[in-house]
């Protein structure tokens, strides 16, 4: 469907891999559309009393995905008259009941993607703790599994090379919100 004939979203989720710029391209996007942004992983910790890191420690991953699951469970059963921009973390939206959930919900996702060189040297110069971004060979391997269920997405958007506000732009005209 060509984004001009779409329905306009109450919700849209970014996905793609660890350092897609999901977080800073949705909070950008937000303010670009005078929506609301949110991340999932922050409603996730808030919920837990801990931090993403300190769950795969503490719990294991299982329980993270657990935990991930119930956040967009409820994320979604909230109804609201605005847009809302949300940040999946990097294997929400690879978990098929997530993706489902998702669909099911008539939800627009958008793909961010960009090379896994690119997504690496990104998530190294954020310095941000994440529980699954080791060596990059196993990165590149994660990223290889998971990118068939990342183009189920209904947009794609390229961001290598790209500042931020560029990618936001550039996500708001592929939603036909600009
Ligand atoms: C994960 C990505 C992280 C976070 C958690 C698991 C993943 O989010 O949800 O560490 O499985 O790829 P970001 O994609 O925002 O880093």
């Amino acid at each position: 469907m060509k984004p001009s004939l779409r329905p306009r979203p109450t919700v849209a989720f970014l996905v793609g891999f660890m350092g897609a710029g999901k977080t800073s391209v949705g909070r950008a996007l937000g303010q670009l559309l005078n929506g609301k942004f949110e991340d999932l992983d922050d409603r996730i910790e808030a919920q837990e009393g801990r931090s993403i890191e300190q769950i795969f420690r503490e719990s294991g991953e299982a329980e993270f995905r657990r935990a991930e699951s119930a956040a967009l469970s409820e994320l979604l059963a909230e109804r609201n008259s605005f847009l809302r921009v949300v940040a999946l973390g990097g294997g929400a939206f690879a978990q098929a009941q997530n993706a489902l959930l998702v669909q099911e919900a008539g939800a627009v996702t958008v793909f961010l993607d960009a090379p896994a060189e690119e997504l690496y040297r990104r998530c190294a110069q954020e310095g941000r703790e994440r529980p699954l971004c080791r060596d990059f060979e196993q990165f590149r391997k994660l990223l290889d599994e998971r990118r068939p269920s990342y183009l189920k997405a209904t947009l794609q958007v390229d961001t290598s090379g790209k500042a931020i506000n560029v990618i936001a732009a550039e996500v708001a005209c592929s939603l036909g919100l600009r």
